[in-house]
Order: C-alpha cells, then structure tokens, then sequence
C-alpha cells in the first residue's frame, strides 16, 4: 500500500483519563489516505533529543464520512506524552499507513484487547461489522478506569469485560472471561505479550484460528533498521513493522 508522509491537524484532543487521550486527527491537505484495520502510524515527536525517533501508533478508528483518524495514546513516556499534551489545533507529522493489517474474514470474530492493545480493535469491528460479520469484543484492563471508549465499542460488537480488581467485568484475567468457553470461528488479539501467548494457547487447543498483533520495539518502521525482528516459523527472523505487526500464531515460535 502506498505510504504517506503527511501533516494532521489535531481536529480534538480528548483526555480519557489521566493516562489516556483520544486523539482526533484530520490531514492538512484533505486527502485521508486508505488505511487497513491493525495497520499504524509513525508520529514524529521532534521537541527533544530523546524524541527523536518516530514513536508507533495504531490506527484506532477511521471516520472516512468526517475525514478523521483517531490515535488511541497512553502517556508511556517523553513521546508519548507531548502528544497527549498537544492541544487542539497542532500538526502532528505521521507516516502513514504501516504494516500489513489483521485479515477480514467472514464469521464471529472474538476480538481481545489488553490495556492500550484494545486500540486497533475498534477499527477492527467496525470493518467486519460493516462487512456483515458477528463481532464480540473482550477487554481486559486492571481496573474500571483503564476501560476506555467502552461506548464506541459497544456500537459494533457484543461487549465482554474483566478486570483484575474486579470493578467492572468479571474479576481476573481476559483468559478467565466466561466468553472464551463459547465458540467463534476468529479470535484477533492484541495487548501485553504474555496476555496475547496465553490467548494463543487457548486458541490453539480449541483449534481457533487466531492472529495477534506484536508491539515489538521499532525505530525506523519502514523494514531499514531491523530492530523490530521476530523469528517466524516458515521466514525466519521477519521486520514485526513491516512483515506484521499483525501474525497468525502458526507463523510465532512461542
Ligand atoms: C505497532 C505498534 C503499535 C502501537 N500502538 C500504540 C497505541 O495505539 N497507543 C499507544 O499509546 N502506544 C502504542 N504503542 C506503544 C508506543 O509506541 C510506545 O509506548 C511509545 O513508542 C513509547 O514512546 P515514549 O517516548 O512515550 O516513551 P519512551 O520513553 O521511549 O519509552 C517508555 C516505555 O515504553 C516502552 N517502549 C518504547 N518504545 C516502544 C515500542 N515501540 N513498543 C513498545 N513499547 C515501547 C519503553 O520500553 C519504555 O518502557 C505501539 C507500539 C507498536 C510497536
Ligand atoms: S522498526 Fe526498523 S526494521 Fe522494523
């Protein structure tokens, strides 16, 4: 797919929490470039030395009718906190799209999340609903507060929650959700990797095709550097960023 190098007006910078903001982002030249679902951005954080490098960001949703990307962002650090800080009005410049994107099959896909891994997933079940499928999505976080945008997701799947404290969903782990001993055809994953090697285990002994999505370490984003590198089962050490980030757990050796 071809990439973009492109300047995006913060259009709304939502905070979620005091962690997590929404950013809604529109292109300067008015040209949305095609975007698939699990595919990310590369956002260029320039204000300091340390910053210097492109910070990866998933796509979380494509509003094509209002020309809007939105950026699902956890403070994590120096990056990712002056974009959460940016205020309405400024240019965030991403490169745009990236990686290949989760497939878009036809049936019921249970689509897990995991703290600020939920954020593909959003434009995830918005696309196979579009496309007629059944979608549930299952969201884990360790508390109430750290379930975001519980309202969108609700407007394209079935809802399933868990946290670790117990204050929303069921108490415990995704893996322990009730709704992972009903039957799907597709299970789409992404969060913490030791969440997405368990989901993987679950999946393989159901005999439930699963596709994960890595968050590998990356720098260039483009395949250059191969900082990101994951050892694939039929090609060898393959570039997460440009090869993935989205694989299917037969390719991991986990
Ligand atoms: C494909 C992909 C999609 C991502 N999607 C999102 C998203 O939608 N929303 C979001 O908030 N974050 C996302 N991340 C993680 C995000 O890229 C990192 O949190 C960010 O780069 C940290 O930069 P920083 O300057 O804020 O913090 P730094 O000070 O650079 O690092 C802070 C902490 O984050 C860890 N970290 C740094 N870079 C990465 C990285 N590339 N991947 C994972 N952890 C990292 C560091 O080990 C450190 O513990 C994604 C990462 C990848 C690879
Ligand atoms: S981040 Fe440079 S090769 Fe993947």
């Amino acid at each position: 797919m071809k990439k973009y190098i492109k300047d995006f007006e913060i259009k709304e910078n939502i905070s979620l929490t005091a962690q997590y903001s929404v950013l809604k982002l529109s292109p300067i030249d008015g040209q949305m470039p095609k975007t698939l679902p699990g595919q990310f951005v590369q956002v260029y954080v320039g204000n300091s030395r340390n910053t210097y490098l492109r910070r990866p960001i998933s796509i979380n949703y494509i509003d094509y009718d209002k020309n809007e990307l939105w950026l699902l962002i956890r403070d994590a650090g120096e990056g990712t906190n002056s974009m959460i800080k940016s205020p309405n009005g400024s240019i965030l410049n991403l490169i745009v799209p990236l990686g290949n994107g989760f497939s878009i099959n036809n049936g019921h896909s249970l689509l897990i999340g995991g703290g600020v891994g939920v954020a593909p997933l959003l434009y995830l079940g918005k696309v196979l609903k579009e496309r007629g499928n059944e979608v549930s999505f299952l969201l884990g976080a360790r508390s109430k507060c750290d379930l975001l945008l519980l309202d969108m997701f609700s407007q394209y799947g079935n809802l399933f929650l868990s946290t670790e404290d117990g204050s929303m969903g069921e108490k415990g782990l995704v893996t322990q959700n009730s709704v992972m001993q009903t039957d799907f055809d597709f299970i789409q994953c992404c969060g913490p990797k030791p969440m997405m090697m368990a989901v993987a285990n679950i999946a393989k002994e159901r005999n439930i095709e699963c596709e994960v999505s890595l968050e590998n370490m990356m720098a260039c984003g483009i395949g250059a550097c191969l900082c990101c590198v994951e050892d694939t089962a039929s090609s060898g050490n393959v570039c997460v960023c440009k090869e993935g980030p989205v694989f299917n757990i037969n390719e991991l050796k986990w």
